[in-house]
């Protein structure tokens, strides 16, 4: 039972795993969502409190998705099953993969949209289009993109279709393959732009911002702000890391694995925002610029600064690997559940549901412009999914596997499969069965209300 092997393949080694997982979790929410979120909540306190939450719920969480995808070695709907059944207990436990399957589709549809800015913007950094504009031209550039429905869809088509092609192509032909190239690219592109930001005036003051703690800036609103970011940026509650643990070599220790993933993702964030901030802070503007700050402030500094049209192309193309590799790992617990389940071709099965995606993601592209007048709880289809994923459908996923992990699973299980030291066991522990439930349950609840 425990040497057996999924039959989608298996990662070469504890690296791979380890750069693959990497891929998933570094996305849009590490460069393009973190530093805004952290902008808007006021820096330093911001970032301690985010890094309180990696670490005390999303590592054990992450480890708790990674060992039972890894014992079960099948798609998450599967393994929480065969968990429970190992376990003799209710097999309803399932239920929370296909609640994860949905939460793919959902957070694939906006996430491929805002993948489509990027991809437009590695093109006008290509051809200098924002060179030397004002806030004022840039904000009418991005608003002018927004309101464009048949661009914005054709990048969307463009991007799906590049999902497709990776994933269709198979765990190691595909997804492998993809990690191998695209992760090195991605670190050295970011070493790159972080020599870039430290080269210019506003560094000092970028770096202040990250990490002065001024906690009379922080509030009750950013502590949760941070807590459900930690979700979204390490891909956990929605079956992904389930899923990719599921092709996880035996030998490696799952406890050390995760805290190397959870450290990569957090350093990529940081660095994001060590490249961001003194940027801003050396062409004068406003960190709090929110969801714009990439797509307008940026492109405005860069426009201004020397050999910025070259670093600016590099930011968006290190944006576009980014999200590239994330998308790749929203469809995969479906397409190997399709595979798992009904036998399907790999090929048919991700056609399949990139096509169900790429269809939700047109409510997204219209979203801002023929469709804004169609609302949900007062929000545009965009900021509802984004709202209820990463709000709602995370944090519950997340709850639901800490409990089952935590209560129902036979604890021999866990610690086989963690391998880890008995103190360390024991913080998972009480991480699983009571912080991280009632840390989610608070922000859960809050959000709801
Ligand atoms: N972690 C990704 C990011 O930070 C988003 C993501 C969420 C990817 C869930 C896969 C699954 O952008």
């Amino acid at each position: 039972m425990q040497n057996k092997m999924s039959i989608q393949g298996s990662w070469a080694s504890r690296w791979i795993f380890i750069l693959a997982a990497t891929g998933s979790a570094v996305g849009l929410g590490n460069i393009w969502k973190f530093p805004y979120i952290t902008g808007e909540n006021g820096g330093g306190a911001f970032v301690l409190v985010y890094l309180v939450c990696i670490l005390f719920v999303g590592i054990p969480i992450m480890m708790t998705e990674v060992f039972i995808g890894r014992r079960a070695r099948r798609n998450p709907i599967g393994a929480l099953e065969s968990l429970s059944e190992e376990s003799n207990t209710s097999t309803a436990w399932k239920g929370i993969g296909l609640i994860g399957m949905l939460a793919g589709v959902f957070i694939f549809s906006f996430y491929s949209v805002v993948a489509g800015w990027v991809l437009q913007y590695i093109q006008t950094m290509a051809t200098g289009g924002l060179n030397g504009a004002t806030s004022e031209q840039a904000g009418a550039y991005f608003n002018g993109l927004l309101a464009d429905p048949q661009t914005l869809l054709i990048w969307h088509s463009i991007f799906t279709a590049m999902v497709i092609v990776v994933v269709a192509a198979g765990v190691n032909k595909g997804l492998e393959r993809a990690t191998r190239i695209m992760m090195p690219a991605l670190f050295v592109l970011l070493l790159v732009l972080l020599g870039y930001a430290m080269s210019t005036d506003g560094f000092a003051a970028g770096w202040n911002f990250m990490f002065e703690f001024d906690f009379s800036k922080l509030s009750w609103d950013a502590v949760l702000v941070a807590l459900g970011h930690s979700f979204f940026t390490l891909s956990l509650g929605m079956g992904t890391i389930m899923a990719y643990g599921a092709y996880m070599p035996k030998k490696a220790s799952v406890g050390g694995t995760v805290l190397a993933i959870g450290a990569l993702d957090t350093i990529v964030a940081l660095i994001a925002g060590l490249a961001i901030f003194p940027i801003i802070f050396s062409n004068g503007m406003d960190p709090a610029a929110g969801p714009g700050l990439m797509f307008i402030s940026l492109p405005v500094a860069f426009g201004q600064m020397a050999f910025g049209q070259f670093f600016g192309l590099l930011f968006f193309i290190l944006i576009g690997i980014a999200a590239w590799t994330s998308a790749i790992s929203l469809m995969e617990p479906t397409v190997a559940f399709l595979v798992e389940k009904f036998g399907m071709k790999r090929l048919n099965a991700t056609v399949l549901l990139g096509i169900v995606c790429w269809a939700m993601g047109i409510t997204c592209v219209g979203s801002f412009n023929f469709m804004s007048d169609y609302t949900l709880f007062g929000k545009n289809a965009f900021d509802f999914l984004d709202f209820i994923t990463a709000n709602i459908m995370m944090p519950l996923g997340g709850i639901l596997i800490a409990l089952f992990a935590g209560w129902a699973v036979k604890e021999q299980f866990a610690k086989e499969e963690i391998g880890v030291s008995d103190i360390a066991f024991s913080a998972w522990k009480i991480s699983i069965r009571f912080v991280a439930p009632i840390a989610v349950t608070i922000v859960f609840v809050y959000n709801l209300l």
